[in-house]
C-alpha cells in the first residue's frame, strides 16, 4: 500500500507553543538558502580582501570556481528543501500564530546543543539535539532562523543519507540490523502473515526508516517523533515518494572542515533509495509527539497503552530522556507480558548541560542496566557494537560510538 493519508498521526498536545515553534521550523527550511549563500558569500569576501598575488594562487587552485558549484549545490538543496514544506499539511499549515505575552527571550546561545550527530567541523562532543528552542519574537512574520536552527536543518540532511539512500546502507546494517535480527529472532516461533497481530513501538524514529522496515517485515508498527524537522521530511519520504532516488541532495556542502577533496564536498546523494511502499495490509504509522506524554499517560480508556506493545524498539533514543527512571517504568509499563525491549545506543545524554534549567538525570551503562533489572526487566544478549551516526564516510574526520546492545524481557 502507498503510505499516503493515515500514517502521520498528531499525538494529543498541540499547543500554541508547538505551533508557534512549528511554524519556526517551516521558515528555518524557507530561508535555508539565503542563509548559507550568505555563508558562502563570506568565503568569497575572505577571498577577495587578500592580496593579489594570493588570489592569483587560490584562482589557480580553483577555489573561486569551488565557491561557485558549492553556491549551485545549495540551490539544489533549496528546491529539495521546499518540496518538503511546499504545504505543510501535517499539523494542519504553518499559519502565523499569535504571540505569548510572557514567553522569555532566549538568545541563540542558550540553546543547549546535544544529539548523536557531528557538525562536520565539530572537533568536540558538541551537538544539536531536538528539543524545541523557545524564541520569542516582536514579530511573527519576521522570524529570523538561528544558527540553531540551521543547524537542525543541515543534520536533517545528513540523517536522510542515514535513513535513506544507498549511502547510508552500512550504517542501517550496524544500527538497524542487530536490531531488526533480534526482532526476527524473539518471534521466530510466529508465521510471518501472522506478524501483523504484533505490534512494534519505535521511539524517537528520526525519519521512519527503522520503523518502516520493521512494518516491512510483516510488524504492525508506530514510529514516534517529536522534532518538527523529522516529521516534516520523513512525511515527504513516506507519502509523496514516486521513485526511487528522485531527490539529489548535497548533505555535505556546508563546511570545509576535514575534507580530502572537492568531490567530497560536493558529494551528491540519491534519495530515497527504495519506494517505500508496503504490502495491502500493513499496519505503520507514525505519531507526532512526545514519547513520556503519549505513552505515559492513560487517557484513551479503551486502548490503554499499559501492556499494548509485543516489542520496542529504541536506537539511539534512551539517552535523550531527562529522566531516564520515567523513559525506563514506561517502556516497562506499555510492554505486553512476554514482550521485548530492543535496545542499541550511546549514552549521551541529551540534556546535560542545558542550559535550559530542564532537570537532566545521567547515568552510566552499569547503572542505566541495573535500573533497568529495578524496574522489572531481565537483559539478554548484552554486547558493544561499533556504530557510526550520520557520519561522513569520506570526511577526515569520524566518530564510532562503541553502543550499548541488549535485549530485555518484561519480568515482573
Ligand atoms: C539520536 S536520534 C535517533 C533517531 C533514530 N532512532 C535513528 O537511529 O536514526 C533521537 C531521536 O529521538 C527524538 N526524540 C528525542 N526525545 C524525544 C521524545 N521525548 N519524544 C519523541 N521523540 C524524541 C529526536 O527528535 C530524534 O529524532
Amino acid at each position: 500500500m502507498p503510505l499516503s493519508d493515515a500514517d502521520i498521526e498528531e499525538g494529543k498536545s498541540s499547543s500554541l507553543h508547538q505551533q508557534r515553534h512549528f511554524s519556526n521550523v517551516v521558515a528555518t527550511f524557507r530561508k535555508y538558502s539565503s542563509y548559507h549563500l550568505a555563508a558562502n558569500n563570506r568565503r568569497r569576501k575572505d577571498l577577495f580582501a587578500l592580496p593579489q598575488a594570493d588570489q592569483v594562487l587560490l584562482d589557480q587552485l580553483g577555489y573561486k570556481k569551488k565557491l561557485d558549484e558549492v553556491d549551485k549545490a545549495i540551490s539544489a538543496n533549496e528546491q529539495f528543501l521546499n518540496q518538503i514544506v511546499v504545504d505543510p499539511e501535517i499539523f494542519g499549515g504553518d499559519e502565523d500564530v499569535p504571540e505569548e505575552e510572557d514567553e522569555a527571550t532566549v538568545p541563540d546561545s542558550s540553546s543547549h546543543s546535544h544529539s548523536h550527530s557531528h557538525s562536520s567541523h565539530s572537533h568536540s562532543h558538541s551537538h544539536s539535539h531536538s528539543h524545541p528552542p523557545s524564541h520569542s519574537h516582536s514579530s511573527r512574520k519576521e522570524y529570523k532562523p538561528t544558527a540553531f536552527d540551521m543547524d537542525k536543518l543541515r543534520s536533517t540532511l545528513k540523517q536522510l543519507v542515514r535513513d535513506w539512500s544507498a549511502e547510508g546502507q552500512e550504517e542501517r546494517e550496524t544500527s538497524y540490523g542487530p536490531m531488526k535480527e533480534a526482532l526476527l529472532a524473539h518471534f521466530s516461533d510466529i508465521p510471518e502473515e501472522e506478524r501483523r497481530n504484533f505490534r512494534v513501538l519505535v521511539p524517537g524514529s528520526g525519519l521512519g526508516r527503522l520503523a518502516y522496515d520493521v512494518a516491512s517485515l510483516g510488524f504492525a508498527c508506530q514510529g514516534n517523533e517529536f522534532s518538527h524537522y523529522m516529521l516534516l521530511a520523513s512525511f515527504l519520504i513516506l507519502n509523496k515518494t514516486e521513485r526511487p532516488n528522485m531527490h539529489t541532495i548535497y548533505p555535505y556542502v556546508h563546511s570545509f572542515s576535514n575534507l580530502p577533496d572537492r568531490a567530497s564536498l560536493l558529494r551528491a546523494i540519491t534519495i530515497p533509495d527504495v519506494e517505500p511502499t508496503l504490502p495491502r495490509g500493513s499496519v505503520f504509522s507514525l505519531v507526532a509527539g512526545d514519547f513520556e506524554e503519549i505513552y505515559g499517560k492513560e487517557s484513551d480508556l479503551n486502548e490503554p497503552q499499559a501492556g499494548l506493545w509485543d516489542a520496542i524498539m529504541t536506537c539511539f533514543f534512551i539517552d535523550t530522556a531527562k529522566n531516564i527512571v520515567n523513559y525506563l517504568r514506561i517502556i516497562h509499563k506499555i510492554l505486553a507480558p512476554g514482550g521485548v525491549w530492543i535496545n542499541l545506543g550511546p549514552l549521551l545524554w541529551h540534556w546535560e548541560d542545558n542550559n535550559t534549567n530542564d532537570p537532566s538525570v545521567e547515568l552510566d551503562l552499569v547503572e542505566v542496566k541495573q535500573l533497568a533489572r529495578m524496574v522489572g526487566f531481565e537483559i539478554e544478549n548484552e554486547r558493544t557494537i561499533d556504530a557510526t551516526y550520520t557520519t561522513n564516510s569520506r570526511g577526515m574526520l569520524g566518530y564510532t560510538y562503541r553502543t550499548a546492545f541488549w535485549t530485555a524481557k518484561k519480568i515482573i
